[in-house]
């Protein structure tokens, strides 16, 4: 299995201490464990941003980075090792663990944080924490800081600034290492050879789920844990819906059908789409949508490379749509007037794309001072235009109506342009109409 290797959490945590003020303290919480029902708890995923500071996979941690302590950096809090719940719930890593296989320089039982972090907390400047996502967590927090404050006649020197944290950590998150880069490549090609599967799969009178089955089973084949998000399997009409989840109506002959879906490899998401026909034949106006979505996309690669800014992407693809159902008849007037009156919105209403990364909308800020953000080496994003024709269009002719067509492919700024990770799955109407119609005479 391809992952991140311990060294770069090391290297991770160095690289936030050394941004860290003098004299600080920085706190983050593992993830809650969610219930499902009763007794039955979701599948675990770990916090992106303890995660990333650690790799440490279990509930109920700790992470405590203290530059400068003398008798370590790195503290983990997290539960001890107890015979009768591994034998129920599986292997824990205790204190020697989260030592020994995860680099921390201190290890403490979860159960004895009041005790020990009022201690550690004291006497430091500065608190760093993912303040107001966690309003459980940012209870306890205030709690320890009053435990250092009803010292106070004793001594006890409370922090007296609150930093959060997210705005070092999620600036570091945005630019992706060569190892991070590794791990999303191999989440895209699953993630691509799952699309394919679907695409072969792909039947009249077949259900949406039917083909979310097939993506599943490449995911898991293919050693992810789950999903990166709720996979879109969208036939028919039911493409004109952004997020549409629900993955039960029938594949009808003459419909496309949308599958957006990815998977997670390590904590790193995938995000592809690619819109087929059920049958395996694209009509002429399924075809002519097509073609237009898949040109936009191509402007927007055209215009992700270094010194290039954020929204370029996003602006040639609108230009293009625009111009191209101008000429489809689908919007009648001046093109630069129809983008300045953002009248293509009625077709093309979302974003061309995301930062992507542990999360799948990643974080990371879009503008800088006011300004759309310049690309560089290493950053992530997604490229997904599409054009939904609502069924309830009344202001187009009747047999464009419930056509929805999204391209997506995961890009990472290179020093040139850009590389798409997620190539793999075929994308022209000649490469998709082909492995479909293979696929059929193999079955056949
Ligand atoms: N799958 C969510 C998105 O494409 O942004
Ligand atoms: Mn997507
Ligand atoms: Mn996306």
């Amino acid at each position: 299995m391809i992952h991140i290797p311990k060294s770069e959490y090391s290297r991770r945590r160095k690289a936030l201490m050394a941004q860290m003020e003098p004299n600080s303290i920085a706190i983050l919480p593992a993830a809650a464990v969610a219930i499902r029902n009763r007794d039955v708890e979701h599948v675990y995923r770990q916090d992106s941003d303890f995660q990333y500071l650690s790799g440490f996979p279990e509930p109920q941690a700790v992470l405590v980075l203290m530059p400068g302590r003398a008798h370590g950096e790195y503290i983990l809090f997290c539960r001890e090792r107890n015979a009768e719940r591994e034998l129920w719930d599986g292997l824990r890593a205790g204190q020697e663990g989260a030592i020994r296989d995860f680099g921390a320089d201190d290890a403490f039982p979860i159960t004895d944080i009041d005790d020990i972090l009022p201690g550690l907390i004291e006497g430091r400047d500065r608190v760093y924490s993912a303040m107001g996502s966690n309003p459980e967590f940012d209870r306890h927090l205030m709690d320890w800081i009053n435990v250092i404050r009803s010292k106070a006649h004793l001594g006890a020197q409370p922090p007296n600034e609150f930093v959060a944290l997210d705005h070092l950590l999620h600036d570091m998150r945005l630019y992706k290492s060569a190892a991070e880069v590794k791990v999303m490549r191999e989440a895209a090609r699953i993630s691509a050879q799952a699309h394919i599967r679907a695409m072969q799969a792909s039947r009249v009178g077949l259900h949406e789920f039917s083909l979310e089955a097939e993506l599943d089973y490449e995911f898991r084949k293919g050693g992810a844990k789950m999903p990166a998000y709720g996979s879109i399997v969208a036939a028919g009409r039911n493409s004109c819906i952004l997020h549409y989840q629900q993955n039960d109506a029938v594949l009808k002959d003459g419909d496309l059908v949308l599958i957006d879906a990815g998977c997670e490899i390590d904590c790193y998401a995938s995000d592809i789409t690619r819109t087929w026909p059920v049958n395996g034949k694209y009509s002429p106006e399924q075809k002519a949508i097509y073609e237009l979505v898949l040109a936009s996309q191509e402007a927007a690669f055209a215009e992700i490379a270094p010194n290039k800014h954020w929204n370029q992407a996003h602006e040639a693809t609108v230009r293009v749509i625009t111009t191209g159902l101008v000429k489809l008849g689908l919007l009648q007037g001046d093109v630069d007037e129809l983008i300045a009156s953002e009248a293509y919105k009625a077709f093309y209403m979302h974003r061309a794309g995301h930062w992507l990364g542990m999360d799948v909308h990643d974080v990371g800020e879009y503008k800088v001072g006011g300004e759309w953000r310049v690309l560089e080496v290493g950053m992530a994003l997604t490229v997904e235009p599409g054009i939904y024709i609502s069924p309830d269009n009344q202001n187009v002719a009747k047999k464009w109506r419930g056509i929805g067509v999204r391209i997506e492919d995961d890009v990472v700024v290179t020093k040139t342009g850009c590389e798409i990770l997620t190539k793999g799955v075929p994308k022209t109407v000649a490469d998709i109409e082909a492995l479909m119609a293979q696929a059929r005479t193999q079955a056949a």
